[in-house]
């Protein structure tokens, strides 16, 4: 009797696995999304699932650390996200969405890479090699040992990587990419899995330094696929879009450092370039209008002071709308809801907007205290003095909290020569600031 075939499906959109077939995936919802795999493709989902190796496990005492290797991008903001610079053998996904920069940046650095002699190799399969270099000569991107391949299937770019030895690939999109050993179509998990698996084994065995770059769709995940970012070592995303003068690289992921670091970047014509004197990009120290407050945040090891800006119109709908740009609109619901009971504002009959400035996303709560300044500042249709500087964790009973860091961040307003700041604790050093002490919400509206 011969052994039965062993039938599997998954979805095309989570990479849920199923022996059964059925019209709506039960882990994502999606209807449709299930597709049968061939055995070579179930190989692939059973050699990724499981770790690879056969190495028997040792005591740890006996495990020698390695330490991990690095070489400069010779971009300075790229260095500070990656943590401290370019590992050879990793694979880097960096996303974002159409537009902000991607190919721009990776085009820049791949020529940094070569003018240090090391052979980098450019996929492309969303322009042609005219528009590259087009590009190239704005970038001033022209080296020697930088190899452009405009190719979309996978087998072709196995079969560059056989022919020439390369320190770096840069894949231009992993949305493109497909390999022919795979029935499905580019961009769903199967392929992306076998090419992300093929460029993982690829950059390990010979310690090639890999960037892909992937497209993110509106609500800001990685279009396709999560496979993805579960399987690369390093996941940067570019906030924000093609609209700002700053676009932000942020790390989500990092196999070999830390993830706490942005990159600050500005479009020029001559490329995205690591921007200079970030800390003073994100505000203005002009005429102050109602509605708009400082604050100072951290950013991995660097302060950075943002300005809030609120906008507080009376609502003829129901159900106010209520709109954070760069803020978390729980967060904000949350500071809402106190400002209408500690202090009996009637925030209910009114529409709020928050937006930070500068296309930054504050993931921080030290700027809760900014917030609420703002809001109360464009209710009262009252400007706040342009010398002020707020900074505060604000908790669900009304306090304000200390934040981590503040002397890093007083030391920081008083290189920018502000005069005033309020703060949830008197600090041990005032750097020549006049700080006052708001503990509770309602010293908030006292003060102001
Ligand atoms: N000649 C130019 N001068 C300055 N900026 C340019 C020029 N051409 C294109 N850009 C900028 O480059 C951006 C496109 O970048 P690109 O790297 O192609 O984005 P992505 O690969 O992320 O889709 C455009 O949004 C535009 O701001
Ligand atoms: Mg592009």
């Amino acid at each position: 009797m011969s052994k039965k075939k062993k039938v599997l499906f998954e979805c095309q959109h989570c990479g849920l696995t199923s022996p059964k077939w059925m019209g709506k995936c039960t882990n994502c919802g999606t209807w449709d999304s299930l597709v049968e795999l061939n055995e070579h493709e179930q190989e692939i989902v059973k050699m990724t699932a499981s770790s690879s190796g056969s190495a028997k496990a040792r005591a740890i005492t006996e495990i020698q650390e390695t330490e991990v290797e690095r070489f400069s991008s010779d971009d300075t903001e790229l260095d500070l996200v990656l943590g401290g610079g370019i590992v050879p053998g990793s694979l880097t996904l960096i996303g974002g969405s159409p537009g902000v920069g991607k190919s721009t940046l990776l085009l820049k650095i791949g020529s940094n890479i070569a003018k240090q002699g090391k052979n980098t190799l450019y996929v492309t399969g969303e322009e042609s090699e005219g528009q590259i270099k087009l590009r190239a000569n704005r970038l001033q991107a022209n080296e020697e040992k930088l190899f452009l391949l405009s190719e979309i299937r996978l087998e072709q770019v196995m079969l560059e990587l056989s022919q020439r030895k390369y320190e770096c690939i840069i894949i231009d999109s992993i949305q493109t990419l497909y390999s022919e050993a795979i029935t499905s179509a580019p961009g769903s998990v199967t392929q992306v899995r076998q090419i992300t698996f093929d460029l993982m084994r690829i950059a390990k065995e010979r310690k090639i330094a890999i960037f892909i770059i992937g497209h993110i769709t509106k609500e800001g995940s990685i279009a396709g696929p999560r496979v993805l970012e579960h399987m690369v070592d390093t996941v940067l995303y570019f906030e924000g879009d093609s609209s700002q003068e700053l676009r932000i690289l942020r790390g989500f992921k990092n196999r070999f450092g830390p993830t706490s670091e942005i990159g600050v970047f500005e479009m020029k014509a001559e490329g995205l370039i690591s921007a200079k004197d970030i800390s003073s990009r994100f505000f203005s120290k002009d005429n102050s209008q109602p509605g708009s407050a400082l604050t100072v945040i951290m950013e991995g090891s660097r302060p950075i002071v943002l300005e809030v800006q609120a906008l507080v119109s009376e609502s003829y709908m129901p159900n106010p709308k209520r709109q954070a740009t760069g803020f978390e609109n729980n967060r904000l619901n949350m500071l809402l809801a106190l400002l209408e009971r500690k202090l009996e504002i009637p925030l209910n009959q009114y529409d709020v907007f928050i937006n930070i400035t500068g296309g930054i996303k504050v993931t921080e709560t030290s700027a809760d205290l900014a917030i609420l300044a703002a809001i109360i500042s464009s209710f009262r249709n009252r400007a706040i003095s342009k010398e002020t500087v707020f900074i505060g964790e604000v908790s669900l009973v009304g306090n304000v909290r200390e934040v981590f860091q503040l002397d890093t961040r007083l030391k920081e307003i008083a290189l920018h020569k502000f005069s005033k700041a309020l703060i949830p604790k008197k600090p041990s050093d005032n750097f020549g600031i006049k700080c006052y002490e708001v503990n509770e919400v309602t010293k908030l509206i006292d003060w102001m």
